[in-house]
């Protein structure tokens, strides 16, 4: 996790301090911060998009014995702070928190491993127990000094950038040349609220303000009134559209074929099944290029419609399968560097609506994939990119359509169907029922099967054929 949030730190500059515990992350960003010109969503999905990435593409390093099962994902929300003093106040909050369940925790596996009770029992000798009896527990009966566990697991991380000396180079004589460098590294603090720890730390002073007074006694319910989320309205389709960061480069730096790479598809398509497969309350994703839209039905209670849970659930969970299942597809290429997609969420009120934005998705995939394909096809004979572009600049479909077919012998319409058309992934109803056993007291029927499929769904009749997507 604190390699993670270093990762964080290193890839955004403008989140200025960070604080973990558990499987909890909290990042802080500079009150200026312009990134993604302040939009919520696409903040909070590319920073738990790139956290899980590279949790995945770490996983080895951390348990090189251990294979990671299941594709890990996290949730995100957005806080916003109104003064350094409330920052303070979530600050200590969160690593209250912390203590709290440490110590719970700690007090539960010692009764647990040691003290020979069954967890229903540790359970119930902690439940009432307040923090002082806790310590009492651990020291009586387990010879444990609390305060004398490992300050990790008791006060949690930071992380923030100082500035250190780097030696960038030797001068002839020997001498070393010496250069300041903004460096993310690790801190601990018994109370990371306090004037003592943070106005000790002038990366903080300057970034984010000194902390006037100690903050002794947070009112958590106080602090959650900041963490107020936005609901999506009911009985609307949801649509949650990710979209690659940077892929031109990410594209580049992986040598995708151009301009279609089917691997590289592929592997979207596999991802985005898994994702079906995940959240039941999805019933139709449509691909293109870096992007992907899942719809989730009309009345899905998922996280409550809470659309910072729904984006960052399912952005996360995407971006941790596309690391796990990327050896799957590129077997003979090494991922250079952890992938992230932002995601946001729009509502969509009827069906007729839900099918023009889907619509809108595939033209634009057909007219970028045309452009791109005469785009290429002219580079690859010869010219540079700025002459490419001139030359295509106000041509109409049936003018590149031509091009193609007489310069270089494409006949646009023969191309691949995932590459004109986009992949639209769905469930259909399976002919003949099969029967899963499960265990032997409980036999699933599984009556619907997840197909992918490369067709028109502008025309009416792809939803006619399938009418229970929808309905
Ligand atoms: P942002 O989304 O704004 O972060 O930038 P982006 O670089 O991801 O651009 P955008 O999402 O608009 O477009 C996707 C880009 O991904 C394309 O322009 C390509 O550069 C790249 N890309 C997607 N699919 C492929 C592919 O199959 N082959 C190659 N070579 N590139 C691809
Ligand atoms: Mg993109």
């Amino acid at each position: 996790m604190n390699q993670c949030a270093m990762a964080v730190l290193e890839e955004y500059p403008d989140i200025v301090f960070s604080y973990g515990y558990g499987d909890e992350y909290s990042f802080v960003l500079k009150k200026t911060s312009k990134f993604y010109q302040r939009r919520s969503s696409k903040i909070s999905s590319v920073i738990v998009s790139f956290f899980t990435s590279v949790y995945v593409t770490k996983w080895k390093e951390f348990f090189p014995l251990k294979e990671l099962r299941y594709p890990p994902s996290f949730l995100s929300q957005i806080v916003c702070c109104a003064s350094l003093e409330i920052l303070q106040a979530y600050l200590a909050w969160r690593q209250r928190d912390c203590h709290v369940q440490n110590q719970y925790n700690t007090c539960f596996w010692e009764l647990v491993k040691k003290g020979g009770k069954t967890e229903m029992e540790a359970q119930e000798i902690l439940k009432y127990a307040k923090e002082q009896d806790r310590n009492e527990l651990l020291h009586q009966q387990f010879g444990i000094n609390y305060n004398d566990t490992l300050a990790l697991f008791r006060q949690g991380t930071c992380i923030f950038k100082t500035e250190v000396e780097d030696i960038v180079k030797y001068n002839e004589d020997g001498t070393p040349v010496k250069r300041l460098r903004r460096k993310a590294g690790i801190f601990r603090s018994e109370n990371i609220a306090g004037r003592r720890f943070w106005n000790a730390h002038a990366s903080l002073l300057k970034e984010l303000g000194n902390f006037s007074e100690d903050c002794f006694k947070t009112n958590p319910d106080y602090i959650r009134s900041f963490l107020f989320e936005s609901k999506l309205m009911p009985s609307t389709w949801i649509v949650i559209r990710i979209d690659g960061c940077h892929f031109h480069r990410f594209a580049d730096v992986h040598e995708f074929n151009k301009p279609n790479d089917k691997q590289a598809l592929d592997l979207m398509n596999l991802c985005a099944v898994a994702v079906l497969e995940e959240f039941h309350d999805i019933v139709f994703c449509y691909g293109v290029s870096d992007e992907y839209s899942f719809v989730l039905k009309k009345d899905s209670q998922l996280y409550q419609r809470r659309a910072s849970k729904i984006v960052s659930a399912i952005v996360s969970f995407f971006s941790s399968m596309y690391v796990m299942k990327w050896k799957d597809v590129f077997w003979k290429k090494e991922l250079k560097y952890p992938p992230s997609f932002d995601g946001r969420a729009v509502c969509y009120p009827s069906n007729e609506i839900l099918q023009d934005y889907l619509a809108w998705r595939q033209v634009d995939c057909h007219i970028n994939n045309q452009y791109n394909t005469c785009f290429w096809s002219l580079v690859k004979s010869g010219k540079s990119k700025s002459e490419a572009q001139n030359y295509l600049k106000g041509t109409q479909a049936c003018e590149k359509n031509e091009l193609l077919l007489k310069e270089f012998g494409i006949n646009y319409n023969t191309l691949p169907l995932m590459f004109r058309q986009g992949s639209s992934i769905f469930r259909v109803k399976r002919e003949n029922p099969t029967l899963l056993e499960n265990d032997a007291s409980s036999v699933e029927k599984i009556e619907t099967k997840i197909v992918t499929e490369h067709c028109n769904i502008i025309e009416q009749s792809f939803w006619e054929a399938h009418p229970s997507i929808l309905n």
